[in-house]
């Protein structure tokens, strides 16, 4: 997955799947032109919500050939790390979370030939992840606060889109810029405006009858 931030990139995201045809789901997103498949784990304890684990995410690998981007909603990446790492592509961990080698794991990720993604909630501000920045390869800049499926977005992130974008030119960094969370045609245009590159849809393509045009909306 190698970082080019001027291509936008669609990452529907499994929760919003029919579980029951998982399988079909995700191979009919792949045609339908998705780039990555977006996985969004829950730990029940980082969120208030439970989803799905390292097996699951294994499955899904299996059937598709495109990217695997695993959002690590937990509290202990670093502990549950190893368990998603054969089924990645990508794997983003949480800033807010109880890793207290945030460094350290970002670079395990990297070491076992995925790409490192870094996410911060909605309440935390940009300067948090700004030592991290030449340690990633993309940036998660979550639009509803985690933890569910088909929120409202939060206009009020834009700023922090066009604050981490313009950090990264005066910095001369590659990394993506991704956004998550109530992502829809409208949402996808002032994200894109202010930075972003990389959208995660849940609601906005699973669920859809044609997820082709669905993809094809966001993208333009
Ligand atoms: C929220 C998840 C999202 C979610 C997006 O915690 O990280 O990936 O599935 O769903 P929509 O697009 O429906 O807001
Ligand atoms: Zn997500």
């Amino acid at each position: 997955m190698p970082v080019n931030f001027s291509k936008v990139l669609i990452a529907p995201s499994v929760l919003a799947a029919d579980f029951a045809n998982l399988g079909a789901e995700v191979c009919g997103a792949q045609a339908a032109g998705a780039d990555w498949i977006h996985l969004d784990v829950m730990d029940g304890h980082f969120v208030d919500n439970l989803s799905f684990g390292p097996a699951l995410c294994a499955a899904v690998r299996k059937q598709v050939d495109i990217p695997t981007d695993i959002h690590l909603m937990i509290e202990r990446p670093d502990h549950y790390l190893d368990r998603f790492l054969p089924s990645a592509s990508n794997v983003t961990i949480h800033v807010e979370s109880d890793d207290n080698d945030i460094a350290g794991t970002l670079l395990r990720i990297r070491e076992a030939g995925c790409t490192a993604g870094l996410s911060l909630r909605p309440g935390t501000p940009f300067e948090v992840i700004a030592p991290y920045l030449d340690q990633l390869d993309l940036v998660l800049v979550m639009t509803v606060e985690p933890g569910f499926g088909g929120q409202s977005f939060m206009p009020e992130m834009l700023p922090k889109i066009e604050k981490i974008a313009a950090e990264r030119a005066r910095l001369g960094l590659m990394f993506h810029i991704q956004v998550d969370g109530g992502i829809k045609a409208p949402e996808a245009r002032l994200c894109l405006a202010a930075g972003a590159n990389v959208l995660v849809a849940g609601s906005s393509v699973f669920g859809k009858p044609d997820l082709a045009e669905a993809i094809r909306v966001l993208r333009s």
